[in-house]
């Protein structure tokens, strides 16, 4: 049993040295590894024009890129990698509200030019291989079990 001074102690020096490796790993991450993880080095002129067009038009108020933004629409940040640019484009230049759910919800018909769009879709592949430690989780679609009862 700890005396109530060794357990002040032990919780102190604890807290100490675990503050201390929790700082020493978020300067490793920040000064070391960031620029590997986000790969700025790549960010192209076209992928900055797409990002421009994506905060004028507040396309964060539906969706989400990095998990951050509103949970209304379909989260992007692999949305290249699930999509494909021919798809992408197709919903950032339609004319019409854009939409194969059936929940009724439909993206907004901007009507992008092809520019505008190729610019977003730059957006969209520079983020998409942004190190994210597996964030979007893919969804499990297999069935475990079939439930008969209610058949
Ligand atoms: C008012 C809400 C709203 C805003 C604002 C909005 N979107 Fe959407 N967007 C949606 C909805 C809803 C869908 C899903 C449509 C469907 O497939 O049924 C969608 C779909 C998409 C898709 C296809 C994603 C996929 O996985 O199918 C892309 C890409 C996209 N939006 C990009 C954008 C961009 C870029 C902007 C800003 C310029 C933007 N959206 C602004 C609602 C919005």
């Amino acid at each position: 049993m700890l005396t109530k001074s060794q357990a002040k102690l032990f919780f102190l020096a604890g807290t100490i040295i675990f503050s201390l490796i929790f700082l020493a790993l978020s300067y490793d991450t920040t000064v070391n590894q960031i620029d590997e993880i986000t790969h700025g080095d790549q960010l192209s002129e076209e992928a900055l024009k797409g990002r421009i067009i994506w905060d004028e038009n507040n396309c964060m108020g539906c969706h989400t890129l990095l998990g951050e933004g509103a949970y209304y629409a379909p989260e992007l940040t692999r949305v290249v990698e699930r999509r494909g640019a021919g798809y992408i484009k197709g919903a950032l230049m339609s004319k019409t509200p854009w939409g194969e759910h059936t929940s009724g919800r439909k993206m907004v018909a901007y009507g992008f030019s092809e520019e505008e769009a190729n610019q977003l879709v730059a957006f969209f592949t520079w983020i998409g291989e942004i190190e994210t430690n597996g964030f979007p989780a893919k969804p499990a679609y297999k069935v475990e079990k079939v439930d008969t009862e209610l058949e």
